[in-house]
């Protein structure tokens, strides 16, 4: 596709899909003539992910005072220890499965402890963040249907629990993400209890299925090349340009969306003000005019300016919090687990949305 049709329009879905690097990067890197405003779909808030400047831009700041890489780094020792903890939980019984024992509570318990929620309600968060990134693999008016009213049911459950806390945290603040949200200020501008429950929202959908998908498609990759395996046990000081290579090779986000403002040529194609244009990350990362041997998996590849967490004013505000969570798990996995390989009886399922890379399961 990048070859013959890089910028096309399916009539199918209505929309543009763009496949080339060059393309996918000019375009998140014009905000005024691609906007991230969406149609306001039911079940959906409206946060910075969905805002253009300049109203983006005063949101982000305020966020950017709470979410600062002091205090992701602060999150070390934390992330160290549940990682144990749920390794430990598995030890010794020769089989576990990635997804459900590691990669999926890993992500839920840091942010249920960043936002400053109760360790006990971890198992709601997950059903209802479960429920706000859920896509419909069936196409029916019925199956969209059921799902929007899932989104509805757990934005609402999730709404009157923020509610709650923020309440809480408004008269006695504490050492949490909620209490400094409550309290940033920009030019004598502060955030509403709407903006900071749509913010808090936005945290569990955008930062828990990623970072799960992050580590099982990295864990995915140690098992198919067993050299790589063994290469970063010698050397544990290359895991982090590996995280970096595992994103670009097997991208938890596959595409961006955005809708254009005006009428504008790109690779050759004109785009009518108020389309929708699809942005293949997944297809930009393996640009080879980009990027030398782009289906190589090469550890130390310089430059890795993959796409994987977007790129401009939007680029991935947990950026920072998954690649921690993406080193400190791979560390443990290959410290604790030795000869790591995927259960001969596996039968991998992928997730059922274009947008979402990862399988359902991954046992080992
Ligand atoms: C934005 C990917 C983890 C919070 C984005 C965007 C991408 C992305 C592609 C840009 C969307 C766009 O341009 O329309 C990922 C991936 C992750 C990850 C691949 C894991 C590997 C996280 C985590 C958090 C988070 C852990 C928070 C705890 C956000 C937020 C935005 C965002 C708040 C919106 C930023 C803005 O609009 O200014 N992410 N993300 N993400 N991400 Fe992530």
């Amino acid at each position: 596709l990048r070859q013959t049709t890089p910028v096309r329009y399916d009539e199918t879905r209505g929309c543009w899909d763009i496949f080339r690097y060059e393309d996918v990067h000019r375009i998140l890197k014009d905000p005024a003539t691609f906007s991230s405003k969406r149609s306001l779909e039911r079940g959906n808030t409206v946060t910075i992910l969905t805002m253009d400047p300049p109203r983006h831009s005063q949101m982000r700041a305020l966020v950017n005072k709470a979410f600062t890489p002091k205090m992701v780094n602060d999150l070390a020792p934390r992330i160290e220890s549940i990682t144990s903890e749920l390794l430990a939980a598995v030890q010794g019984k020769g089989q576990m499965d990635m997804v459900h024992d590691l990669a999926t509570p890993l992500p839920v318990i840091i942010i249920a402890e960043l936002l400053g929620v109760p360790a006990e309600d971890r198992q709601l968060f997950k059903e209802w963040s479960d429920a706000l990134v859920k896509g419909s693999a069936d196409s029916s008016a019925e199956a969209f249907e059921r799902v929007m009213m899932e989104k509805d049911k757990a934005t609402k459950e999730l709404g009157a629990y923020f509610a709650k806390i923020i309440g809480q945290r408004r008269s006695q603040p504490k050492d949490d993400l909620i209490s400094v949200l409550l309290s940033a200020e920009i030019e004598g501008e502060k955030l509403s209890d709407e903006e900071i429950l749509g913010f808090s929202i936005l945290l569990l959908a955008a930062g828990n299925e990623t970072t799960t998908n992050l580590i099982t498609n990295s864990v995915r990759r140690l098992t198919e090349d067993l050299a790589l395996q063994q290469q970063l046990r010698n050397d544990p000081t290359q895991i982090k340009n590996f995280i970096e290579e595992a994103l670009r090779f097997y991208p938890p986000i596959q595409a961006v969306s955005r809708i254009a403002t005006e009428d504008i040529q790109i690779g050759g194609k004109q785009i009518m003000a108020g389309e929708q244009v699809v942005n293949w990350v997944a297809s930009a990362n393996r640009d080879e005019a980009q990027f030398t041997d782009p289906n190589t998996f090469i550890i130390d590849r310089k430059p890795n300016n993959h796409l994987s967490f977007g790129f401009g004013i939007h680029f991935c505000l947990g950026a920072p919090l998954a690649r921690l969570e993406g080193l400190h798990a791979i560390r443990a996995i290959l410290e604790r687990l030795q000869d790591i390989q995927l259960a001969p009886e596996a039968n991998l399922e992928f997730i059922e949305s274009p947008f979402v890379y990862g399988v359902k399961a991954f046992p080992i």
